[in-house]
């Protein structure tokens, strides 16, 4: 059987940001849809950038990055915008709209789709529920805690059931309980289908979910048994 097509694909792919040294540095990495991953690293180490480079809110500088089987060097602005309406991103510093309520800002990729309203709204208020935020509807993200900005961020980034999801850092702010219930949430969009990314300084979900391990440092992936010298060190 031909093997199949990864959904992300990195062939020796530089980052520099301006003209300062490279922050991602010969990146090869084939990732498949219906996997998980974490992506771990010290802070500084290249863990947002790539995941930047992800949902091509950057470009790359060299080698060769294709997403969906598509190289994002070669594809029109409108390829893109199509593009990112297939990636779920939760970003580290969540992007909520704080002139739209916590409903609108969740429902606001159908929107993008062209999704009716009522049905987005009904999406947008299962949603909210599940990360017990069903009394927060009408809130704006600016008078909510840090904790329940993240669910609202991480609400927005699931609710197309996207084939690619990227989270950065998702859980810092909440209590360990709604952590687990989030990763679970992560765990059920792997299990449908979608290819997770989160990022991560949290070692005890790395630990205990066991799953495939992307490790950073000096924006370089450093193999397995390196890893653990790292993060002790
Ligand atoms: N917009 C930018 N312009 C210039 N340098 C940048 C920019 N964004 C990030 N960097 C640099 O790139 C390197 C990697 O940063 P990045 O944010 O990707 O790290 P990270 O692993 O996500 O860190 P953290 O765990 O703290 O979130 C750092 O040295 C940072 O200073
Ligand atoms: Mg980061």
């Amino acid at each position: 059987m031909p093997k199949e097509e990864p959904v992300i694909s990195f062939d020796r792919v530089m980052l520099h940001y301006g003209e300062g040294a490279p922050v991602l540095r010969n990146i090869s990495l084939s990732l498949y849809k219906k996997s998980f991953h974490f992506l771990t690293g010290a802070s500084g180490a290249g863990k947002t950038s790539l995941l930047r480079l992800l949902y091509v809110g950057i470009r790359h500088s060299s080698g060769k990055l294709k997403i969906f089987g598509k190289d994002v060097s070669e594809i029109s602005r409108e390829e893109q915008c199509k593009l990112r309406q297939r990636i779920g991103v939760v970003f580290q510093d969540l992007n909520l709209l704080d002139h739209l309520t916590v409903l609108e800002n969740v429902a606001l990729p159908l929107k993008v789709i062209g999704e009716h309203t009522k049905r987005r709204e009904h999406q947008a208020k299962e949603i909210l529920d599940w990360v017990g935020l069903g009394n927060c509807f009408n809130a704006r993200p600016d008078t909510l805690s840090g904790g329940q900005k993240q669910r609202v961020a991480i609400a927005r980034a699931v609710i197309t059931r996207p084939d690619i999801l990227l989270a950065d850092e998702p859980t810092g702010s909440v209590d360990e309980k709604i952590a687990n219930k989030l990763m679970g949430l992560f765990y059920g969009m792997y299990k449908m289908g979608t290819c997770v990314v989160v990022a991560t300084h949290y070692r005890q979900f790395v630990d205990k979910f066991h799953y495939n391990e992307i490790h950073l440092k000096h924006g370089c992936i450093v193999e397995k048994d390196q890893v653990e010298q790292d993060v002790t060190s």
